[in-house]
């Protein structure tokens, strides 16, 4: 019998902001709707929706916008604990690599939650990117 692992348990304030944000998602070209949110070590959840664009390589994903919103807001100095990601198809999807590099930097101990073949799946962020790059 091949080894099933449980689906992980998503925190439900995290799974709720996801799904929230998601319905912003501007993907008229893959209609692929994706929400992401972050808990960072002072308490507070922020999200982000993949936000694409006519020129294709322009597309920023859900997980970059809500780092990317929580930076301009509270600076560089927060710390991601946790990163939960859905997508309106109950398709299985991992954060891209770009992604996990971006989630890296600010979380390098953060705790990943996304959507697998059933339920969801939990990795550590150096599970999804062994040696990622850092300055010095
Ligand atoms: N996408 C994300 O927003 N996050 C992911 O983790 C995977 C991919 C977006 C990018 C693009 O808008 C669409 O999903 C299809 O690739």
């Amino acid at each position: 019998m091949p080894k099933k692992t449980a689906p992980a348990a998503v925190p439900a304030n995290l799974l709720r902001a996801a799904k929230k944000v998601m319905k912003n998602a501007h993907a008229p070209y893959s209609k692929f709707h994706v929400g992401a949110a972050i808990l960072l070590s002072n308490g507070k959840i922020f999200s982000g929706c993949n936000v694409e664009n006519a020129s294709y390589g322009m597309t920023n994903c859900a997980e970059r916008t809500a780092i990317f919103s929580a930076v301009a807001e509270l600076g560089p100095a927060i710390e991601i604990l946790a990163v939960a990601i859905v997508n309106d198809q109950g398709a299985p999807s991992s954060p891209c690599g770009a992604c996990r590099q971006v989630i890296y930097e600010f979380g390098p101990d953060a705790t990943i939650f996304f959507p697998a073949a059933s339920g969801f799946k939990q990795a550590h962020i150096t599970e999804l990117l062994p040696e990622g790059f850092r300055l010095q």
